[in-house]
């Protein structure tokens, strides 16, 4: 209450804010970007003008989960990968530290893994790069392609 963010919107918080806010405010935003780009028996490939951003960036969609899962595998400590695209399209593999979310880097985010270990820990302990390779057959192409 009486913060100049009393009034503003999640991602505006995210591009504004640091410090405590920020941590709530990024863990937010990027939980209900993560929750909504699954579906039972989702999975399959992306589609549309996200399909060909992919296959004409990095060569084909096995090429970037490779690279994607890389670097999800390699963020140190906590923190999240992302696929974004800038103002004119160029997709871009993100990581971040801790509640980091490519907006902060006038980024749009499309996808993103959580790579802190309680998104894994009860399925896969230790094993970081096993959650993430299962993760994509719950993905909601349609979802997400549309934040391309
Ligand atoms: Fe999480």
């Amino acid at each position: 209450m009486g913060t100049e963010f009393e009034n503003a919107d999640l991602e505006t918080i995210v591009k504004k804010s640091g410090g405590a806010i920020f941590n709530n405010a990024g863990q937010t935003l990027n939980h209900n970007i993560y929750f909504t780009s699954f579906k039972p028996n989702g999975g399959g490939e992306p589609k549309g003008k996200l399909a060909e951003a992919i296959n004409s960036q990095f060569g084909s969609f096995d090429k970037f989960k490779e690279e994607f899962n890389a670097a999800g595998a390699t963020v140190f400590g906590s923190g999240w990968v992302w696929l974004a695209k800038d103002a004119g399209g160029k997709l871009s593999i993100e990581k971040e530290a801790n509640a980091g979310n490519p907006l902060t880097k006038g980024l749009t985010p499309i996808l993103g893994f959580d790579v802190w270990e309680h998104s894994y820990y009860l399925d896969y302990q230790n094993r970081r790069a096993d959650h993430l390779k299962e993760l994509w057959k719950i993905i909601d192409w349609d979802v997400v392609s549309n934040r391309y």
